[in-house]
């Protein structure tokens, strides 16, 4: 018995030495302190021994399995030392790399050139103001002058929703009843930014949301030459100092007289190229000399003051000056479109 146990107890302790990951610790754990191990085979047989040796046989059993017990402690220790320091080597950081960089965001292109506007227009002095998207018919076209049978009332050109008379804005025009009424009888010089929506089908050149900015300038003796003046200021201020403008006649039922305002083709400088289509000039606003009966709808009185509004399109202005040959790409959300700006 006792030789058996010495064996046991040298055996253990060699292998032990030989265990070099805690999977193999482990192993070795079953086979040598485990319910089934020989050392406890033994220890149950302690029992039929003879009287005479049950004690010194008990006592070195004991004595065995404590030393394994502590070998396989000290080793256990060791290797999850060992362990440690190689996740410390493994995972170690060289603070002396440079970083990556984590992936930036941006701002989408619509943010941006609505923000290069409301810088041009705070500049000159314009404050912005905002309406919502949804309009009653009145202020979409009733108090903009619009006659009963104006085809753009025409349901296939309006959301309209269930509330009766309820619309999407077609345009941003409503904004100027809400910033002349908000003003008046005081001068106004606003602009206001935001979605319109119009019942078309979708293409490369229209969309149903597309973004709009109005202007509504009110005050005594304002002229034809301030719109002008204003326009083509804002015009050089947003695309150069050099740049030309036109104005060629245009029909509005909410102002009269009322122009297109034209730039010289950013593109080819006035050459004329495809964008332009060969004609040197593109076609960026609406505008015109507020109609004396809106002044009257937005609480002025036509006699005392005079204004002019415009109107235009800022992703048309992206289209054109980054060569964007379809207008979905703006509500599209694709990234390859995106990072490109
Ligand atoms: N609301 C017009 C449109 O959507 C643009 C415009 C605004 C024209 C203000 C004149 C004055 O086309």
């Amino acid at each position: 018995m006792l030789d058996q146990l010495n064996a046991l107890e040298q055996e253990g302790l060699a292998q032990l030495a030989a265990v070099a990951d805690s999977e193999s610790l482990e192993a070795w754990r079953v086979k040598h302190l485990g319910r089934n191990a020989q050392l406890a085979e033994l220890m149950t047989g302690l029992g039929a021994l003879p009287a005479a040796e049950k004690p010194l046989a008990g006592k070195r059993a004991n004595e065995v399995k404590r030393a394994l017990e502590a070998a396989f402690a000290e080793k256990a220790e060791g290797l999850r030392q060992a362990e440690l320091a190689q996740a410390a080597e493994r995972d170690a950081v060289d603070v002396t790399l440079p970083g990556r960089p984590a992936p930036a965001g941006r701002l989408h292109p619509n943010t941006v050139v609505l923000r290069r506007l409301y810088a041009v227009f705070a500049d000159m002095g314009f404050q912005i103001y905002r309406s919502g998207d949804v309009e009653t018919d009145l202020m979409n076209f009733e108090l903009l002058n619009f006659p009963k049978d104006h085809p753009a009332r025409d349901m296939q050109d309006s959301f309209y929703t269930n509330e009766p008379n309820v619309v999407l804005r077609t345009h941003t025009s409503p904004g100027q009843i809400h910033a002349m009424r908000a003003s008046a009888p005081n001068p106004v010089r606003a602009i206001l930014p935001g979605w319109c929506y119009r019942y078309e089908q979708i293409t490369a050149r229209s969309e149903v949301q597309f973004l709009q900015i109005e202007g509504i300038v009110v005050g005594p003796g304002i002229r034809m030459s301030d719109l002008k003046g204003t326009l083509t200021d804002m015009a050089r201020r947003l695309l150069g100092p050099d740049v030309r403008t036109r104005f060629r006649a245009d029909y509005f039922p909410f102002t009269e007289p009322s122009a297109e305002m034209d730039v010289e083709c950013f593109v080819c400088g006035g050459k004329g190229c495809s964008v332009c289509k060969q004609s040197g000039w593109l076609e960026i606003l609406g505008c015109g000399m507020v109609h004396p009966t809106v002044l009257r709808n937005g609480g002025y009185d036509p006699d005392q003051v005079s204004g002019f509004a415009f109107g235009m399109g800022p992703q048309r202005i992206l289209m054109l000056s980054h060569r964007i040959t379809d207008i979905r790409q703006f509500l599209q959300n694709d990234l390859r479109f995106l990072e490109q700006f």
